[in-house]
């Protein structure tokens, strides 16, 4: 007797360990650089820090270029490409162009880096790395980034303006974009507690507040008015306000209390919060505003998710000696 329940004791955790290894079968590792480049984390952790000293919106810029990155093609730092042969880079792509920053300080880093362990890091590790290191820079949540991805051979600038979501996005569509990347709606709520740090152009939020059809969850007509003046109905495309307008420059869980109280800046912030839509999503983000520490450990198990999309390995793809052009087209 005793040994038959031994025996179903053993099944049982042979059972859960199986369980949890094929649920995390990413092909990435946390030592992959151990004995090749030990001291590359210390290397981008250093230039990160000064790139932020410099200017503050860096961290906010790196965090959004490496989700810019796995969202086309997965983490294969296929943004990062310049155009090369017939080849047009990701960067000219409606939700990039003019907008995405960041690209000389993943050179810099890559330059030290190379100097340290030649052809050795990947720039799609190194951009993963980085956006972790802004993400703590800030005052948010820290993780261990598992790493092993291969650069990519070429860039998709189709696929940049199909699966970047636009800011006026609806929910339906947001959690459709997430899906095809095999994100889920909680997901979608903590990775869009990214917009607790950097700014929006005039151009992505001018839909958002000069139209009145959102049914939003709280209407906040002080705010509105101070939008309206920094971004007229037509013009100052460029002119800037913060994502999180009470603490723009920490990442904390502040973004969610203001989507609750009519604050976001984009359609697509005020969306998770919206009267007639999905309950789900909602309670997510009052689970959020009312808990810091909770936002964190959703957050930083999505960014692992999100770190981990069709990542290339062994074989695929290439060590790029330039994160802006493959090695076929460097000198
Ligand atoms: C949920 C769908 C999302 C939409 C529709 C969206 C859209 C946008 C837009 C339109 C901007 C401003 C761009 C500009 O005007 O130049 C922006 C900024 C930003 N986004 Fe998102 N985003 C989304 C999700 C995410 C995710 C998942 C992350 C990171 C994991 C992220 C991180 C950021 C950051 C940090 C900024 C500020 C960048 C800076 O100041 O340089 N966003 N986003
Ligand atoms: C979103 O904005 C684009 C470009 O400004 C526009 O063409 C499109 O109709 C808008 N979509 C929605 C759902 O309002």
């Amino acid at each position: 007797m005793k040994s038959m329940q031994v025996a179903l004791m053993f099944v049982l955790v042979l059972t859960i360990v199986g369980i949890r290894n094929s649920s995390s079968d990413s092909p990435l590792v946390l030592d992959y650089y151990k004995e090749t480049c030990p001291e590359l984390e210390d290397i981008v952790q250093r230039i990160v820090e000064i790139a932020v000293l410099k200017d503050p919106r860096m961290a906010a810029s790196l965090l959004r270029l490496h989700f810019h990155d796995c969202f086309v093609m997965g983490c294969d730092a296929s943004v990062l490409l310049d155009d090369f042969g017939n080849v047009l880079s990701e960067k000219q792509a409606g939700p990039n162009l003019n907008s995405l920053r960041g690209f000389e300080v993943i050179d810099e880093i890559k330059y030290i880096v190379e100097e340290a362990c030649p052809a050795t890091v990947s720039c799609a590790d190194i951009l993963t790395i980085a956006a972790r290191d802004s993400v703590v820079l800030r005052g948010g949540p820290t993780w261990d980034v598992h790493l092993g991805r291969k650069d990519s051979l070429t860039a998709s600038f189709s696929g940049a303006k199909q699966f970047i979501p636009a800011p006026n996005s609806t929910l339906d569509i947001l959690i459709a974009n997430f899906q095809q990347q095999g994100l889920d709606t909680g997901d979608l709520v903590a990775l869009s507690g990214s917009h607790t740090l950097g700014k929006a152009r005039c151009l992505s939020f001018r839909q958002r507040i000069y139209t009145n059809d959102y049914g939003y969850y709280e209407r906040d007509d002080e705010y509105l008015s101070a939008l309206r003046s920094l971004c007229p109905r037509s013009g100052r495309n460029n002119a800037l306000a913060p994502l999180d307008l009470i603490t723009p420059a920490r990442f904390d869980n502040h973004y969610f209390t203001n989507i609750i109280e009519g604050r976001g800046l984009l359609i697509s912030d005020n969306v998770l919060v919206d009267q007639d839509l999905q309950w789900e999503i909602r309670e997510h983000v009052f689970a959020y505003a009312s808990s810091q520490e909770h936002f964190f450990d959703s957050f930083v198990n999505s960014m692992i998710k999100m770190g981990n999309i069709n990542v290339l390995t062994g074989d695929e793809g290439e060590i790029r000696k330039n994160c802006r052009s493959p090695n076929s087209y460097t000198n």
